[in-house]
């Protein structure tokens, strides 16, 4: 059983130590597939145990077995922060519960989840009159976006860049709607031109894709959408959190027409998994789509219930760690570590580009370097796999018209100059 008090300061002291100290461990986890499993027991205990006893085998069984998002030479997928007031704020949204299934079941959780995200649609200088809420993930939000566009247009077909992430082809597929992967241009941005967007749902367009940060172009792409009476949601789940410094606003040009977006702060706006935002500039149409209020959800109070909006009814006290965020940041803190992340990333792609031996193979954008070594794929791939090895760096890989490329990502607040400079080491050695 547990003292709360005590077990509580105990937590506490261990999250605090971990983060302390998550520079010195291992960054990928150094272990087997299965290896934990045969370390723990088959079922459940009987009797109750101590928390103490949970904290021990956190140190003791699981801890080899982390991969350390916190790393500050964690420069995989795209690298993440879960800051200080989100994980404090998300300790006070688990005691408080709130199960924000129509407005009265949290007036707190609706309302502030609306103004915090009517917070962030002004820092990213997005339309005024946007309807935004909180999703878990981007894979949700744009599945919702696809229900949202059907629903609107009464066709099927959904149409994206070849380089688009999995989760519009995963949201198509779950629909049972038919995908239409577009060839991309040179510049990896999705070709507008050559094909009629007549039988089109919805265009998904993306701005700052997995692979190699690329930006579609949208504005062209919201005008055809528009005309063929198509819905356009963007896919901005990385780099949209970078409009908050206006000087990434480039990346924006045109999403102001896009019927929604999907914006994932839990990327890279310091918020841990999880919290995706999504807007539409069409909230009738969009609750048209979602809303199905049963008898038993139904109150006197004619308010806002935002699972009207989206796939979930019972929906967590998420708002609470993006106020924290916001608050305890401040736009201005929000942007110097971008602006520190964006920097670092500029001065590695610079190493690359200066060094006979390696190439940049994407233009660098945002916070990402996409890259190889001169020589064959299997010789890349061996590099990745011996610098994930060490333990001192973990970095991913992509394909780029077929050839193997390597991706550093870097998106976590700890992360310094010398975090960078001994990535470039590794990678090298
Ligand atoms: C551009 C883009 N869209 C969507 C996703 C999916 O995000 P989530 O894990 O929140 O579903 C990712 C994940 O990296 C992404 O890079």
């Amino acid at each position: 059983m547990t003292d709360f008090r005590e077990d509580g300061a105990a937590a506490l002291e261990w999250t605090a130590r971990y983060l302390e100290r998550v520079g010195e461990l291992p960054v990928l986890a150094q272990v087997k597939p299965g290896e934990l499993s045969a370390q723990l027991p088959a079922a459940a205990p009987e009797q109750p145990e101590s928390f103490a006893d949970v904290l021990r085998d956190l140190d003791e069984l699981l801890l080899p077995a982390f991969t350390n998002w916190q790393s500050p030479r964690f420069f995989s997928y795209f690298a993440v922060t879960s800051s200080e007031p989100a994980i404090l704020a998300e300790l006070i949204a688990a005691a408080l519960n709130q199960v924000a299934i129509v407005w009265r079941a949290s007036p707190a959780s609706t309302e502030l989840e609306l103004r915090v995200v009517d917070w962030v649609r002004q820092l990213l200088g997005l339309p005024e009159g946007w309807h935004g809420h909180i999703e878990d993930t981007a894979s949700t939000s744009t599945l919702a976006a696809l229900i949202a566009a059907r629903h609107v247009t009464g066709r099927d077909v959904v149409l994206c860049s070849e380089h688009a992430h999995s989760s519009v082809e995963k949201g198509a597929r779950m629909l049972g709607m038919n995908l239409v992967k577009v060839a991309a241009a040179d510049d990896l941005g999705m070709v507008v031109r050559g094909r009629s967007f007549d039988e089109v749902a919805c265009v998904v367009a993306t701005v700052g894709t997995t692979s190699f940060a690329s930006v579609d172009p949208v504005r062209a792409l919201a005008e055809r959408t528009r005309a063929a009476g198509a819905w356009l949601h963007v896919d901005a789940a990385y780099a949209g959190s970078a409009w908050i410094c206006t000087e990434e606003r480039w990346s924006q040009d045109g999403v102001e027409l896009a019927d929604s977006l999907v914006v994932n702060p839990h990327k890279w706006l310091m918020l841990p998994m999880d919290c995706s935002l999504l807007w539409t500039s069409r909230p009738e149409q969009f609750r048209e789509a979602f809303s199905l209020v049963p008898e038993y959800l139904r109150t006197p109070e004619d308010a806002f219930a935002l699972s009207e909006y989206g796939p979930a009814l019972g929906r967590r006290f998420r708002s609470l760690k993006l106020w924290a965020v916001l608050r305890c940041f401040g736009a201005e803190g929000l942007r110097s570590i971008q602006r520190e992340h964006i920097r670092l990333a500029k001065l590695f792609a610079g190493w690359v580009d200066e060094d006979p031996a390696w190439e940049l193979v994407a233009p660098q954008r945002f916070s990402l370097v996409v890259f190889r070594r001169h020589g064959t794929d299997e010789e890349n791939e061996a590099i990745v796999q011996r610098a994930n090895a060490s333990g001192e760096i973990f970095l991913s890989h992509t394909k780029l018209d077929g050839r193997y490329v390597l991706r550093l990502a870097i998106g976590n607040v700890r992360t310094t100059e010398d975090d960078v400079r001994r990535a470039w080491e590794v990678l090298n050695r």
